[in-house]
């Protein structure tokens, strides 16, 4: 665990995730944006059941934490998040989302990993109402919308889940809690505005960066798009 990045809402932080990088050479495409100026990974994890793509594990995970101090977000899009959280906490995860959409008992998920000292976040699928997941939002360090169905990478953003990132934001503000909203799915330097001004302040950028011919000129060009003022 690193968790050399305390979550900050005030703070966009752009997110690149390696389901789009080149799996024979992670390596590589990670100190590329590290040497860019991020400061997060967002890690993919599929099962084939909760999504129909799996990807990796924990080895992947622990292997590749002994190279990078970049903050490790592990985006676990699996059925048991309740049996495997800690595999992912020893490989060296600082922050877990699970899925608001898994069938466990989630208050006593949250309140284990956060004993552990990990950070915690919830992630709902774009079909997935918001009223879910509102009683755990004081609980969480972070919400992920996501705005494409979760399981591949290079879909399009829908900006239809707009209004929902908007109301979050008002109930977080409204009742001055800490959690950061995450959206993932389509964030390019267009979107990753829209995202912005709607309220998210974690944006994670798969295809746009790690598909493009440059890596790095693709990350600071999102990133600055986010940091121009309105
Ligand atoms: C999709 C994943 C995303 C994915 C986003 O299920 O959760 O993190 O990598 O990729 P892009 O940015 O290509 O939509
Ligand atoms: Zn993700």
């Amino acid at each position: 665990m690193i968790q050399n990045l305390m979550i900050n809402k005030n703070n966009t932080i752009i997110a690149p995730s390696i389901l789009s990088a080149d799996f024979s050479n992670l390596l590589k495409d990670i100190s590329i944006i590290e040497k860019a100026g991020a400061k997060w990974l967002h890690i993919d994890v599929m099962d084939g059941h909760f999504v129909p793509n799996i990807t990796i594990g924990p080895d992947v995970i622990k292997d590749i934490r002994k190279k990078t101090k970049l903050f490790f977000d592990v985006h676990l899009m699996i059925e048991k998040p309740e049996k495997y959280w800690r595999e992912f906490l020893k490989a060296g995860a600082d922050l877990i989302t699970f899925h608001s959409e898994v069938k466990c008992n989630k208050l006593n998920l949250i309140r284990a990993m956060k004993k552990s000292g990990l950070k915690v976040g919830i992630s709902i699928k774009p079909k997935t109402n918001m009223a879910k997941i509102k009683n755990l939002l004081p609980l969480l360090d972070l919400i992920l919308v996501m705005t494409v169905e979760p399981g591949f990478g290079g879909q399009k953003f829908m900006s239809r889940m707009m209004p929902k990132v908007k109301k979050l934001k008002e109930l977080i503000d409204k009742n001055k809690l800490r959690c950061s909203i995450e959206i993932d799915g389509g964030v390019n330097k267009e979107t990753a505005k829209i995202a912005k001004n709607s309220g998210a302040n974690i944006l994670v950028a798969g295809n746009s960066i790690f598909s493009s011919k440059n890596s790095s000129v693709a990350f600071k060009e999102i990133q600055n798009s986010v940091s121009k003022p309105r």
